[in-house]
């Protein structure tokens, strides 16, 4: 049965298209700095070891949410595999703030985009955090209003094509997106207008509002017309800007 989650998503992606984008996203591997890397679809579930709660929570789902929270337990699960970190026991649920629930010495992050999930992972003592968001549907132009502070609006607007303003309003969305999965949700708030960027060549500089002591560097990548972006906090700083 549809629900409204399901007619609000963008459609995922057919096998051909996503196998495109699975190329775009391999080959960004090498820019990870040896993050644990990984990658799964709606195509390959089948092979997929779940932890039975994982499934029986899933089973709650509605069939579009089960897709991306199962996609990314595997993607999680292949990104520890990665990293040479050992597969967890316990089942990866959702912890209280919606962040993955990893065992103890283990920082994770994940993002899902259309039949498609991608998630980072690596040893707590060499990052304390990571954040990762794929884009692969474009935004509404408005969305700057909500998303965006007002130095980062006049950055867009001084695109050269309209093509190029979607581009920058997609990877600075994204770009939040994947800082806010680094951040302590009590540094950064609901609202992404809280963290603020300046843009790079390949890269933003992020940090939430009055903490500029807690600035990140957050890659981008185009991936076909989307966008990858990630980050990661290094070992002895805390996503929560203490120690
Ligand atoms: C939580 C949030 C970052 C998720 O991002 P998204 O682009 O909607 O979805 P993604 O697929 O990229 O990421 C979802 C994953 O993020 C992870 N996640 C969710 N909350 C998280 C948090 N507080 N910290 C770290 N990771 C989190 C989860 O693993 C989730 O997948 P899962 O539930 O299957 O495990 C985002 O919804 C959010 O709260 N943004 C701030 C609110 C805002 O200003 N929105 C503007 C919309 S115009």
């Amino acid at each position: 049965m549809l629900t409204s989650e399901d007619l609000s998503a963008p459609a995922e992606l057919d096998r051909g298209a996503t196998e495109q984008v699975m190329c775009a996203l391999r080959a960004v591997r090498p820019a990870l700095g040896g993050l644990g890397y990984g990658l799964a679809t709606r195509w390959d579930h089948a092979f997929a070891e779940w932890h039975p709660t994982e499934f029986r929570l899933a089973s709650r789902m509605s069939p579009r949410r089960r897709s991306d929270f199962l996609g990314g337990r595997t993607a999680v699960r292949r990104a520890l595999a990665d990293a040479r970190l050992p597969q967890p026991i316990e089942p990866i649920l959702i912890g209280d703030d919606g962040q993955p629930c990893l065992p103890a010495g283990v920082a994770a992050s994940i993002s899902h985009s259309r039949g498609i999930a991608i998630a980072l992972a690596a040893p707590a003592d060499r990052f304390s955090a990571v954040g990762v968001d794929v884009e692969l549907s474009g935004l509404p132009g408005e969305a700057a209003h909500l998303l965006l502070t007002e130095p980062e609006r006049a950055w867009l607007d001084g695109g050269r094509s309209p093509g190029q303003r979607e581009h920058r309003l997609l990877a600075a969305f994204s770009a939040k997106e994947s800082a806010r999965k680094a951040l302590d949700r009590a540094l950064v708030g609901r609202s992404l207008r809280q963290i603020h960027l300046i843009p790079g060549s390949d890269s933003f500089i992020a940090w939430p509002r009055d903490r500029r002591d807690m600035r990140l560097r957050v890659w981008v990548r185009p991936i076909g017309t989307g966008v990858l972006t990630w980050t990661a906090v290094p070992a002895g700083r805390s996503r929560s800007g203490s120690g």
